[in-house]
């Protein structure tokens, strides 16, 4: 059989708010046009992120039952430790509430004032937590994960030429430590090869510098190493996770992703020292070693999703049900990120919207007439969420122009992505009517949550 199907049946359902175009047109102006800042009882599908939007299973509903609250040494904590374990083998294993939270320890830890973070690609608050250190956040991702149009196996790639240039340019004294992205989430949820991650951790090590994964999408670029990369189809899920790991000296992820849970995270490494440290700052800005931040049930509903997202069903059906989607928009034209990556698909903003410059937000216009006409929420990843300007107040925009369609665990069926579908196709039918945009307002840091917008046109 062909046919993708959800591996899947449902249980308990959420009514979803069906609003009119007026409805929508008025509270998105309300909204500044951000459609970051829209309630939740106005969107139809929500596709703003795949981050802690997971529905979980029956049996993670049962284990949060069986969660033990204790305060200090919960049983639960240590049913999380021996799964985080299993998946990736360092030594010390200390939950957090989410992914920025392992990110504010590892760079506090680290001291990495005035220092240089090079990463395949940072996401938005890995960079914050860079930033926010005043430490210098380099992205030097592969030239083909800049180019939406070239068709390449692992443009989550990075460039290990760039990572010896880095390194020898300001000197390894000046660099706390090599991070990897996996999968590549702000390059386009692209996997990054285990044959990249291998050399790149060869090149850390061999300068004597740590290397560290942000592995929140872990399995699904363990599934595409499955798929895609010479050597590892008859591997299991578990064996191509562990590889991954094997070649790290630690990791931070946020397991709202692939713990297939609604909240969580952890910090994980093999060096005692650096677990010390660690944990004292965790136990004063998160809690306790053995809860982190989170409820102890929480630990049992990622014991029981880390199980869950190693199966290969429901492997197949995520990234299957992603690639459905963007193959319906390449029939119809519309420009994508492609191949179509594992937790979403990514409209090529400028190429949408050619008639909208990077500053005037191609992405932000686009995002607000999808939600206009559907309901459906995205996100703009482009100069609203990394544009810079330089001293003379010239617009300064990143490689690429997206507008980001997440698609939550295991939340909407085959009927919502064709609604989806069909949303997109009329906005890109439509497109000489879209309208450039400015900003009226904006936030110091991550501005793109809360910035205000208007029409310039
Ligand atoms: N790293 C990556 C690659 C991420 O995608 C995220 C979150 C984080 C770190 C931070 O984790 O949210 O638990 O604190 N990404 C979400 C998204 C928010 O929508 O892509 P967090």
């Amino acid at each position: 059989m062909k046919t993708l199907i959800e591996p899947f049946k449902i249980k308990s359902i959420e009514e979803i708010p069906i609003l009119t175009v007026e409805q929508r047109t008025k509270l998105l102006n309300e909204a500044d046009l951000n459609p970051f800042t829209l309630r939740s009882s106005s969107i139809t599908i929500d596709m703003l992120t795949d981050s802690g939007t997971t529905a979980m299973s029956a049996k993670q509903w049962a284990a949060l039952m069986d969660g033990d609250e204790s305060y200090a040494g919960s049983r639960s904590y240590f049913k999380f430790e021996d799964k985080v374990r299993e998946l990736t083998g360092f030594k010390h294993i200390i939950p957090v509430h989410q992914g920025r939270a392992a990110e504010r320890i590892l760079f506090n830890v680290l001291d990495v004032k005035g220092k240089t973070v090079p990463n395949n690609t940072h996401f938005d608050t890995t960079r914050g937590n860079i930033e926010f250190n005043e430490a210098n956040a380099v992205d030097i991702p592969c030239p083909e994960g800049v180019r939406p149009d070239i068709i390449a196996d692992f443009k989550g790639n990075m460039d290990l030429d760039s990572l010896r240039n880095v390194i020898k340019e300001v000197g390894t004294e000046n660099i706390p430590v090599v991070m990897m992205t996996i999968t590549n989430n702000s390059g386009g949820g692209q996997p990054v090869s285990m044959a990249n991650i291998r050399g790149a951790a060869k090149i850390a090590h061999d300068n004597k510098l740590p290397f560290f994964l942000d592995c929140c999408r872990f399995a699904e670029n363990a599934y595409f190493i499955k798929q895609r990369e010479e050597g590892y189809a008859d591997k299991s899920v578990m064996e191509i996770t562990n590889e991954m790991f094997s070649y790290a000296d630690g990791c931070t992820m946020s397991a709202k992703k692939d713990g297939l849970a609604n909240t969580g995270g952890f910090i994980a490494m093999n060096d005692d020292m650096l677990a010390e440290k660690s944990k004292t700052v965790l136990i004063v800005t998160e809690g306790f070693p053995t809860y982190g931040g989170l409820a102890r049930r929480d630990l049992e509903a990622l014991a029981v999703g880390f199980d869950e997202v190693m199966k290969e069903e429901y492997l197949s059906y995520r990234l299957g049900q992603v690639k459905y989607l963007g193959d319906k928009l390449v029939e119809a034209g519309v420009p994508l990120l492609l191949p179509t990556g594992g937790h979403g698909i990514y409209l090529d903003a400028k190429a949408f919207a050619p008639h909208i410059k990077p500053e005037n937000f191609p992405g932000q216009s686009i995002s607000c007439e999808i939600y206009r006409i559907s309901g459906i929420r995205s996100v703009e990843i482009g100069s609203v969420m990394f544009g810079k300007k330089d001293e003379n107040g010239n617009h300064i925009g990143p490689a690429m122009e997206l507008v980001r369609f997440a698609i939550p665990r295991r939340v909407y069926t085959k009927s919502h992505i064709d609604y989806v579908a069909e949303a997109i196709i009329e906005v890109y039918n439509n497109r000489e009517k879209l309208r450039p945009m400015e900003i009226t307002w904006e936030a110091p840091f991550l501005r793109h949550f809360t910035a205000k917008f208007k029409f310039v046109d």
